[in-house]
């Protein structure tokens, strides 16, 4: 019997049917939502946290588009520069291509969708520095973007037929005989019930994987779900070992270690310092200084500290008090209001204590350009979930416009999808039984393990072995203690029933946040150089023939992590030509 007094796998479950079903209501899932709605098809958005409360908000400083506003030379083909630049060309060139083309229409869209902008003395949307962007180039509404971005697609989904889920996690995904993605099985985190959505096409929108370490931005639903129910389901992942440390996150009081302080501090003229009041940036990019790239800030920020010169909490000093209180609090109010309740820190009056904090992740499902299928027919997948836009490192503002580009992209593959294809979106009984089974094992296991340790633990087996300087040993010592979790897994018990139950939750999540982290190691093994955000310790630069590839993770025969090193196709010559002429 399980939990519920029911016979093992037996428990009831309510059939829900769409045409799409969007897993994620972060930017990408409610952006896939309107462009499927459009297209007259039904759709089901399901989300295991609340509508409005998603990673999407911690893009805190802009979104990344070439409107030329401020500055006029900008045009997308800088932005595409930029981007395959700052990814160190192992970036998808086509998604970048689209991607820098379509950003400024999904800006607009935006804006006539009732978004706020910041604006310039003559009214047009106003554009702040970035990190490694040529151009002024983020879109901005102060130094809440990503909240704002969220108000507003939100607004824009209610509007609509669309169908919400709110606090349901997905656990799996069904095939049918031709081995078409038609269905998913969920359960309702308040209530533990169980819901099969019978669909015609699945859209992956659920994100990243920051809640494999300890430190992160990421707040609890980071957990990689997505990525591993596509790989469960077949889907190919493509460099999953590029990780990206945002440069400056709070360290000080231990209870918000990790929270984002935004770039668009730096981006407002921020200047970080050691100890010893050095600008210390001069010695790793003279020219950037606080504005270079993040993988370069972060290793900066992170090797300040490593030789002694850091903050008293253990961080670096980034001082914006030269803004001062009304500059603040028209340009960074968030990050005034954070400091000073979370804190005690008046930023326009002294500087803040950051360090490096897991933000995002370049890697993801493998995706076509210009519909986001997946090679799983019936599967799609957008935003941080899906890989290969940006390469070994992204730069910031970049993951807005991507969630609203490729999101819309999704959005109107998987409608193309639907509509061009006739199939069952029947399966079999015993599968959807199985699924329920393996999902409620913990309950049946009250002395089992907690789960919560098990996830402790491998945060900080993450933190000390694939950070962001690596080294052969260190991974595979990592590896080693990843996979011993893994080998625990089947142990882990949890007490209660399904109601109310974060204890079985965590058991559910944990399972992807291990699986990810071994696929993780492994490719960052594989990948023997420094590019981006896979630094290699025990190698001295990047390699030319690592260069021209990318690591794709699929699930092997026998159930394991199987990588290829595959052929990045060569940039037709239009792309190819920009890099020619000069900049
Ligand atoms: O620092 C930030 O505001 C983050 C932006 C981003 O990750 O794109």
């Amino acid at each position: 019997m399980d939990a519920n007094g029911h016979a093992n796998g037996s428990s009831p479950h309510e059939v829900r049917e769409h045409d799409v079903l969007i897993i994620g209501a972060g930017g990408a899932g409610l952006r896939a939502a309107v462009a499927a709605t459009e297209r007259g098809l039904s759709v089901g958005v399901v989300t295991k946290s609340l509508l409005g409360k998603a990673h999407t908000v911690m893009a805190e400083g802009g979104i990344a588009a070439s409107l030329g506003n401020v500055d006029p030379a900008d045009g997308w083909q800088t932005h595409f520069k930029d981007t395959l630049k700052s990814g160190k060309f192992i970036n998808n060139w086509r998604m970048a291509e689209l991607f820098s083309k379509e950003a400024p229409d999904r800006v607009y869209e935006l804006e006539q969708w009732g978004a706020l902008f910041n604006r310039t003395a003559e009214g047009k949307i106003s554009q702040r520095p970035f990190g490694a962007h040529t151009y002024r180039r983020l879109c901005h509404v102060g130094d809440r973007t990503g909240l704002e971005l969220i108000r507003t697609m939100q607004e824009k989904v209610l509007a609509t037929d669309t169908q919400v889920y709110m606090e349901t996690a997905v656990t799996k995904l069904f095939k049918n005989s031709e081995g078409r993605v038609v269905g998913a099985l969920a359960y309702t985190r308040e209530t533990g019930k169980f819901i099969h959505f019978k669909t015609k096409a699945v859209v992956l929108a659920t994100g990243g994987w920051g809640r494999i370490y300890k430190v992160t931005s990421n707040s609890w639903e980071g957990t990689g779900d997505g990525a591993v129910l596509a790989y469960d389901a077949g889907a190919e992942l493509v460099d999953m070992e590029m990780v990206q440390f945002h440069p400056t996150g709070m360290v000080w009081p231990p209870g918000v270690r990790g929270l984002l302080v935004t770039e668009g501090v730096r981006g407002e003229g921020g200047l970080l310092r050691n100890s010893k009041g050095e600008r210390y940036m001069e010695r790793y990019d003279k020219e950037r200084m606080e504005l270079s790239s993040r993988d370069v800030v972060a290793r900066a920020n992170y090797t300040e500290v490593q030789e002694g010169r850091g903050s008293p909490h253990g961080g670096v000093f980034l001082d914006i008090t030269h803004l001062g209180y009304r500059g603040i609090m028209k340009k960074l109010p968030t990050m005034h209001e954070q400091f000073l309740k979370l804190a005690d820190i008046d930023i326009s009056k002294e500087p803040m204590e950051v360090f490096p904090t897991i933000h995002y992740t370049m890697g993801g499902v493998k995706v076509d350009p210009e519909t986001c299928a997946t090679n799983v027919p019936g599967l799609f997948a957008a935003g941080e979930v899906a890989g290969g836009l940006h390469g070994a490192n992204r730069l910031g503002g970049n993951s807005l416009s991507d969630l609203l580009v490729f999101g819309r992209r999704a959005g109107m593959g998987a409608a193309e999808y639907v509509k061009s294809n006739g199939y069952s979106t029947e399966i079999r009984e015993e599968e959807l039984n199985a699924e329920k089974k393996r999902v409620m094992a913990p309950l049946e296991k009250r002395e089992g393990e907690n789960p919560y340790k098990i996830q402790q633990e491998l945060q900080e087996t993450m933190m000390e072995h694939a950070n962001l300087m690596r080294n052969e040993d260190s991974l595979k010592e990592g590896l080693g203690k990843v996979l011993a979790l893994k080998d625990r897994l089947p142990n882990i018990g949890v007490g209660g029933s399904t109601l109310f139950n974060p204890g079985w939750h965590t058991a559910q999540d944990v399972r992807h946040l291990i699986q990810i982290s071994e696929i993780i190691i492994r490719c960052a093994l594989e990948r023997t150089e420094r590019r981006g955000a896979q630094w290699r310790l025990d190698y001295d630069g990047p390699d030319e023939e690592l260069g021209r590839v990318n690591l794709i993770s699929k699930k092997d025969q026998q159930g394991e992590v199987g990588i290829e090193k595959r052929e990045i196709p060569p940039m037709p010559e239009h792309l190819a030509k920009l890099f020619e002429e000069g900049e």
